[in-house]
Protein backbone atom coordinates (compact mmCIF):
# COMPACT_ATOMS: atom_id res chain seq x y z
CA UNK A 1 0.00 0.00 0.00
CA UNK A 2 1.66 3.25 -1.15
CA UNK A 3 0.58 6.60 1.50
CA UNK A 4 1.96 10.23 1.08
CA UNK A 5 1.13 13.06 -0.49
CA UNK A 6 0.92 11.37 -4.15
CA UNK A 7 -1.23 8.17 -3.03
CA UNK A 8 -2.59 9.36 -6.67
CA UNK A 9 -1.12 10.80 -9.81
CA UNK A 10 -4.50 12.24 -10.32
CA UNK A 11 -4.37 13.87 -6.87
CA UNK A 12 -4.59 18.07 -7.12
CA UNK A 13 -1.50 19.39 -5.99
CA UNK A 14 0.99 17.28 -6.73
CA UNK A 15 3.95 17.74 -5.50
CA UNK A 16 7.75 16.70 -6.80
CA UNK A 17 9.32 13.84 -6.07
CA UNK A 18 12.55 14.85 -3.66
CA UNK A 19 15.14 15.23 -6.20
CA UNK A 20 19.12 14.66 -5.53
CA UNK A 21 22.06 16.28 -7.56
CA UNK A 22 24.37 14.38 -5.60
CA UNK A 23 24.21 10.60 -4.01
CA UNK A 24 22.77 11.76 -0.73
CA UNK A 25 22.01 9.88 2.68
CA UNK A 26 20.53 9.73 5.95
CA UNK A 27 22.61 8.93 9.78
CA UNK A 28 20.94 9.77 12.72
CA UNK A 29 23.38 10.48 15.62
CA UNK A 30 24.16 7.92 18.49
CA UNK A 31 22.59 10.55 21.24
CA UNK A 32 21.00 7.32 23.14
CA UNK A 33 23.05 4.58 21.27
CA UNK A 34 23.39 1.64 23.86
CA UNK A 35 23.23 -2.21 23.71
CA UNK A 36 20.09 -2.27 26.30
CA UNK A 37 18.93 -5.98 24.92
CA UNK A 38 20.57 -8.62 22.80
CA UNK A 39 18.59 -9.33 19.90
CA UNK A 40 22.08 -10.45 17.49
CA UNK A 41 25.03 -12.92 18.63
CA UNK A 42 27.24 -9.71 18.55
CA UNK A 43 25.23 -7.68 21.50
CA UNK A 44 25.56 -10.32 23.96
CA UNK A 45 28.38 -10.14 26.16
CA UNK A 46 28.18 -6.32 25.39
CA UNK A 47 25.29 -4.82 27.39
CA UNK A 48 26.16 -0.95 28.39
CA UNK A 49 29.75 -1.51 26.84
CA UNK A 50 29.23 0.86 24.66
CA UNK A 51 31.25 4.47 25.47
CA UNK A 52 28.89 7.00 24.52
CA UNK A 53 31.04 10.02 23.82
CA UNK A 54 33.53 7.40 21.65
CA UNK A 55 30.67 5.97 19.84
CA UNK A 56 30.12 10.50 18.81
CA UNK A 57 33.45 10.46 18.30
CA UNK A 58 33.63 7.16 15.64
CA UNK A 59 30.10 8.51 14.14
CA UNK A 60 31.23 11.77 13.88
CA UNK A 61 34.36 9.85 12.08
CA UNK A 62 31.93 8.69 9.15
CA UNK A 63 29.17 11.19 8.59
CA UNK A 64 33.04 13.83 7.74
CA UNK A 65 33.92 11.29 5.46
CA UNK A 66 30.15 10.62 4.41
CA UNK A 67 30.42 14.46 3.53
CA UNK A 68 33.27 14.37 1.47
CA UNK A 69 31.93 12.27 -1.27
CA UNK A 70 27.87 12.79 -0.06
CA UNK A 71 24.96 14.72 1.22
CA UNK A 72 24.31 13.89 4.21
CA UNK A 73 20.96 14.45 5.95
CA UNK A 74 19.69 13.81 9.61
CA UNK A 75 17.24 12.09 11.48
CA UNK A 76 16.74 13.10 15.29
CA UNK A 77 17.32 10.53 17.66
CA UNK A 78 14.61 8.99 19.94
CA UNK A 79 14.94 8.21 23.59
CA UNK A 80 14.34 4.87 23.88
CA UNK A 81 15.45 3.51 20.76
CA UNK A 82 19.25 2.82 21.08
CA UNK A 83 19.67 1.15 17.93
CA UNK A 84 18.22 4.23 15.56
CA UNK A 85 21.47 5.08 14.96
CA UNK A 86 21.46 1.84 11.90
CA UNK A 87 19.05 3.96 10.29
CA UNK A 88 19.46 1.80 7.40
CA UNK A 89 17.50 -1.07 8.66
CA UNK A 90 14.51 1.20 8.79
CA UNK A 91 13.82 1.50 5.22
CA UNK A 92 14.72 1.00 1.48
CA UNK A 93 14.55 3.84 -0.71
CA UNK A 94 14.51 4.36 -4.48
CA UNK A 95 13.22 6.84 -6.91
CA UNK A 96 11.52 8.65 -4.38
CA UNK A 97 9.56 5.74 -2.92
CA UNK A 98 10.10 4.52 0.44
CA UNK A 99 9.61 1.07 1.75
CA UNK A 100 9.03 1.12 5.46
CA UNK A 101 10.58 -1.54 7.39
CA UNK A 102 8.17 -3.71 10.32
CA UNK A 103 11.16 -4.66 12.43
CA UNK A 104 11.19 -8.08 13.65
CA UNK A 105 11.74 -7.11 17.45
CA UNK A 106 9.12 -5.13 19.48
CA UNK A 107 12.69 -3.04 20.79
CA UNK A 108 13.12 -1.95 17.03
CA UNK A 109 9.51 -1.06 16.14
CA UNK A 110 9.56 2.00 17.99
CA UNK A 111 12.02 3.44 15.55
CA UNK A 112 9.56 3.24 12.64
CA UNK A 113 7.60 5.81 13.09
CA UNK A 114 10.11 8.97 13.58
CA UNK A 115 11.32 7.33 9.93
CA UNK A 116 7.81 7.25 8.44
CA UNK A 117 7.39 10.79 9.58
CA UNK A 118 10.77 12.26 8.25
CA UNK A 119 10.57 10.62 4.98
CA UNK A 120 6.88 11.97 4.30
CA UNK A 121 7.84 15.63 5.45
CA UNK A 122 10.76 15.16 2.95
CA UNK A 123 8.51 14.12 0.08
CA UNK A 124 8.94 10.77 -0.11
CA UNK A 125 6.11 8.22 -1.30
CA UNK A 126 5.80 5.76 1.59
CA UNK A 127 5.29 2.00 0.61
CA UNK A 128 4.11 0.18 3.98
CA UNK A 129 5.02 -3.12 4.87
CA UNK A 130 2.74 -5.59 6.39
CA UNK A 131 3.68 -6.07 10.48
CA UNK A 132 3.04 -9.97 9.97
CA UNK A 133 5.87 -10.26 7.54
CA UNK A 134 8.72 -8.53 8.90
CA UNK A 135 11.15 -6.92 6.83
CA UNK A 136 14.42 -4.64 7.64
CA UNK A 137 14.63 -2.04 5.00
CA UNK A 138 18.65 -1.79 3.85
CA UNK A 139 20.05 -4.27 6.14
CA UNK A 140 17.85 -7.35 4.34
CA UNK A 141 16.85 -5.60 1.04
CA UNK A 142 20.01 -4.47 -1.45
CA UNK A 143 19.64 -2.97 -5.20
CA UNK A 144 22.51 -4.15 -7.38
CA UNK A 145 24.52 -1.17 -8.63
CA UNK A 146 22.37 -0.28 -11.67
CA UNK A 147 19.39 -0.64 -9.46
CA UNK A 148 18.02 -3.03 -12.28
CA UNK A 149 17.33 -5.89 -9.78
CA UNK A 150 16.85 -6.53 -5.68
CA UNK A 151 18.62 -9.06 -3.49
CA UNK A 152 16.76 -9.54 -0.43
CA UNK A 153 17.42 -12.46 2.12
CA UNK A 154 15.29 -14.68 4.78
CA UNK A 155 16.17 -16.29 7.70
CA UNK A 156 16.55 -14.47 10.60
CA UNK A 157 15.01 -10.84 10.44
CA UNK A 158 13.12 -10.35 6.66
CA UNK A 159 9.99 -12.92 6.10
CA UNK A 160 10.68 -14.25 2.39
CA UNK A 161 7.10 -13.39 1.83
CA UNK A 162 8.00 -9.46 1.85
CA UNK A 163 10.35 -9.91 -0.48
CA UNK A 164 8.01 -9.65 -2.96
CA UNK A 165 5.90 -7.29 -1.88
CA UNK A 166 8.53 -4.98 -1.46
CA UNK A 167 10.36 -5.58 -4.89
CA UNK A 168 6.18 -4.60 -6.53
CA UNK A 169 6.82 -1.22 -5.20
CA UNK A 170 9.22 -0.71 -8.10
CA UNK A 171 8.31 -3.71 -10.11
CA UNK A 172 11.40 -4.71 -10.36
CA UNK A 173 12.53 -8.52 -10.36
CA UNK A 174 13.70 -9.84 -6.71
CA UNK A 175 16.63 -12.54 -5.95
CA UNK A 176 15.69 -14.22 -2.42
CA UNK A 177 18.87 -15.52 -0.60
CA UNK A 178 18.65 -17.77 2.64
CA UNK A 179 20.57 -16.27 5.22
CA UNK A 180 21.88 -19.32 7.09
CA UNK A 181 24.34 -18.60 9.87
CA UNK A 182 22.87 -16.62 12.94
CA UNK A 183 26.35 -14.18 12.95
CA UNK A 184 24.99 -12.76 9.41
CA UNK A 185 21.49 -11.94 10.66
CA UNK A 186 21.23 -9.14 7.69
CA UNK A 187 22.68 -9.24 3.95
CA UNK A 188 23.96 -6.15 4.83
CA UNK A 189 26.82 -8.20 7.04
CA UNK A 190 27.46 -10.61 4.26
CA UNK A 191 26.69 -9.11 0.78
CA UNK A 192 27.72 -5.60 -1.08
CA UNK A 193 26.79 -5.09 -4.36
CA UNK A 194 29.47 -2.64 -5.63
CA UNK A 195 29.93 -0.57 -8.43
CA UNK A 196 31.55 -1.94 -11.12
CA UNK A 197 29.58 -4.60 -11.15
CA UNK A 198 31.45 -6.04 -8.22
CA UNK A 199 30.09 -7.88 -5.51
CA UNK A 200 31.83 -8.43 -2.42
CA UNK A 201 30.40 -11.37 0.05
CA UNK A 202 30.88 -14.10 2.90
CA UNK A 203 30.07 -17.34 0.88
CA UNK A 204 29.45 -18.80 4.21
CA UNK A 205 26.39 -17.06 5.41
CA UNK A 206 24.76 -18.71 2.46
CA UNK A 207 23.22 -21.99 1.54
CA UNK A 208 23.44 -24.32 -1.66
CA UNK A 209 20.81 -22.72 -3.50
CA UNK A 210 21.71 -18.89 -2.84
CA UNK A 211 25.27 -19.53 -3.55
CA UNK A 212 24.38 -20.72 -6.98
CA UNK A 213 21.96 -17.76 -7.50
CA UNK A 214 25.25 -15.12 -6.76
CA UNK A 215 27.32 -17.16 -8.62
CA UNK A 216 24.80 -16.76 -12.07
CA UNK A 217 24.40 -13.35 -11.42
CA UNK A 218 27.93 -12.54 -11.01
CA UNK A 219 31.20 -13.56 -13.12
CA UNK A 220 33.94 -15.31 -10.94
CA UNK A 221 36.12 -12.20 -11.52
CA UNK A 222 33.56 -10.28 -10.21
CA UNK A 223 32.85 -11.88 -7.20
CA UNK A 224 35.00 -10.52 -4.09
CA UNK A 225 35.31 -13.46 -1.78
CA UNK A 226 35.12 -12.50 2.04
CA UNK A 227 37.30 -14.98 4.23
CA UNK A 228 34.84 -15.55 7.64
CA UNK A 229 37.62 -13.31 9.85
CA UNK A 230 37.33 -10.36 7.62
CA UNK A 231 33.01 -10.92 7.92
CA UNK A 232 32.74 -11.24 11.51
CA UNK A 233 34.75 -7.73 11.49
CA UNK A 234 31.99 -6.32 9.68
CA UNK A 235 34.14 -6.10 6.13
CA UNK A 236 31.25 -6.52 4.10
CA UNK A 237 29.72 -3.45 6.18
CA UNK A 238 30.51 -1.02 3.72
CA UNK A 239 29.29 2.27 2.12
CA UNK A 240 30.29 2.49 -1.93
CA UNK A 241 29.64 5.53 -3.39
CA UNK A 242 31.13 5.88 -7.14
CA UNK A 243 35.03 4.62 -6.61
CA UNK A 244 35.01 5.42 -3.02
CA UNK A 245 34.44 2.94 -0.23
CA UNK A 246 33.62 3.65 3.58
CA UNK A 247 34.34 1.14 5.79
CA UNK A 248 34.82 -0.45 10.01
CA UNK A 249 38.59 -1.75 10.38
CA UNK A 250 39.75 -5.07 9.21
CA UNK A 251 42.77 -6.15 10.60
CA UNK A 252 43.45 -8.30 7.06
CA UNK A 253 44.43 -7.28 3.65
CA UNK A 254 40.87 -6.86 2.66
CA UNK A 255 41.14 -2.55 1.80
CA UNK A 256 44.41 -3.75 -0.44
CA UNK A 257 42.39 -6.30 -2.10
CA UNK A 258 39.97 -3.78 -2.69
CA UNK A 259 42.32 -0.85 -3.91
CA UNK A 260 43.72 -3.26 -6.48
CA UNK A 261 40.00 -2.99 -7.98
CA UNK A 262 40.32 0.59 -8.50
CA UNK A 263 38.40 1.46 -5.03
CA UNK A 264 39.82 4.21 -2.73
CA UNK A 265 39.04 2.66 0.61
CA UNK A 266 38.78 4.69 4.14
CA UNK A 267 38.80 2.85 6.72
CA UNK A 268 37.35 3.81 9.87
CA UNK A 269 37.36 3.18 13.57
CA UNK A 270 33.74 1.87 14.44
CA UNK A 271 34.19 -0.78 17.43
CA UNK A 272 31.07 1.30 19.57
CA UNK A 273 28.58 0.07 17.25
CA UNK A 274 30.04 -3.41 16.43
CA UNK A 275 29.24 -4.15 20.02
CA UNK A 276 25.89 -3.72 18.62
CA UNK A 277 26.29 -5.85 15.86
CA UNK A 278 26.23 -3.27 12.91
CA UNK A 279 29.56 -0.82 11.12
CA UNK A 280 29.69 2.16 8.57
CA UNK A 281 26.79 0.36 6.02
CA UNK A 282 24.10 0.25 8.60
CA UNK A 283 24.82 3.51 9.83
CA UNK A 284 23.79 5.42 6.54
CA UNK A 285 20.19 4.88 4.57
CA UNK A 286 20.49 5.91 1.46
CA UNK A 287 18.24 8.22 -0.19
CA UNK A 288 19.60 9.16 -3.64
CA UNK A 289 19.16 6.48 -6.66
CA UNK A 290 21.13 3.39 -6.66
CA UNK A 291 22.41 3.72 -10.58
CA UNK A 292 22.29 7.19 -10.98
CA UNK A 293 26.04 8.19 -10.95
CA UNK A 294 25.63 12.28 -9.97
CA UNK A 295 28.83 13.05 -12.22
CA UNK A 296 30.48 10.11 -9.95
CA UNK A 297 32.03 7.32 -11.80
CA UNK A 298 29.92 4.27 -10.72
CA UNK A 299 30.93 2.61 -13.39
CA UNK A 300 34.10 0.39 -13.75
CA UNK A 301 36.52 1.97 -10.96
CA UNK A 302 39.72 3.22 -12.14
CA UNK A 303 42.43 0.91 -11.77
N1 LIG B 1 21.42 -3.93 17.17
C1 LIG B 1 21.01 -3.80 15.81
C2 LIG B 1 20.11 -4.98 15.44
O1 LIG B 1 20.35 -6.06 15.89
C3 LIG B 1 22.22 -3.72 14.97
C4 LIG B 1 22.00 -3.59 13.54
C5 LIG B 1 23.25 -3.64 12.75
N2 LIG B 1 23.02 -4.55 11.68
C6 LIG B 1 23.64 -4.73 10.54
N3 LIG B 1 23.09 -5.37 9.62
N4 LIG B 1 24.76 -4.26 10.30
O2 LIG B 1 19.16 -4.84 14.71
Amino acid sequence: MITGSLSSPSVSGFSPLPHFNRPTYLMCPPEWYDVDYVINPWMAGNLHRPSRDTAFMQWKGLYQELRRIADVRLLHAREGSPDMVFVAHAALVQHGLAAVSSFAHPQRQTEEQPLRQWLQEAGFLLWETPRETSFEGEGDALFDANGGHLWAAHGVRTCQISHRHVADAWHVPVISLHLVDPRFYHLDLCFAPLSGGYLMYFPGAFDAASLDKIKAAYAADKRIVVSELEATQFGCNVINVGRNILMGTVGTDLAERLRGRGFEVTELQLGEFERGGGSAKSLALRLSDMGVTHGVSAGEPAV
